[in-house]
């Protein structure tokens, strides 16, 4: 959960560098599992920025996510060398299977679904990223294997 004094911390240890905002966001969504609406002041503060601009940062990127996301994070790829193997209809199955969209987390909290645009496996795809684990080949079967033994 988010914690100021620990978000602080974060502030204070890149707020020197150029072009700060970008990386304090990847660093603070590290650290918390995503942005939270207290980061949005806290940086404009320390970077001199306004929130707006900050916010329209946050939510101009995929990368940052607003709410904290499940225990384990799936990533789909989109992109063409992965749709060109089936990647479309293995995210359909994806959405399916745990009954959520794009963004969206199951109800019990264990997955976060997120489409992505190339894990750099395009080679091996459909390409799939579990948490930091890159998966590639995956079909239906062997996302539903997957997603058993991070469920269990
Ligand atoms: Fe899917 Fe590159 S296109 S990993």
């Amino acid at each position: 959960p988010w914690a100021e004094d620990r978000a602080r911390a974060i502030v204070d240890d890149h707020r020197a560098m150029p072009g700060a905002l970008l990386p304090l966001l990847h660093a603070l969504q590290e650290e918390f599992g995503c942005i939270d609406e207290p980061a949005v002041p806290l940086l404009a503060d320390a970077l001199n920025l306004s929130r707006a601009e900050v916010h329209g940062v946050v939510t101009f990127y995929q990368d940052f996510r607003r709410t904290r996301p499940g225990r384990h994070v799936v990533k789909v790829c989109r992109a063409e060398a992965c749709q060109a193997v089936g990647a479309e209809s293995l995210l359909d199955h994806v959405k399916r299977t745990l009954a959520v969209s794009e963004g969206e987390t199951t109800p019990d909290g264990a997955f976060t679904l997120e489409a992505v645009y190339c894990l750099g496996n395009c080679a091996l795809g459909p390409a799939v990223m579990i948490d930091d684990t890159l998966h590639g080949r995956v079909g239906p079967a062997r996302f539903d294997a997957l997603a058993k033994t991070h469920r269990a």
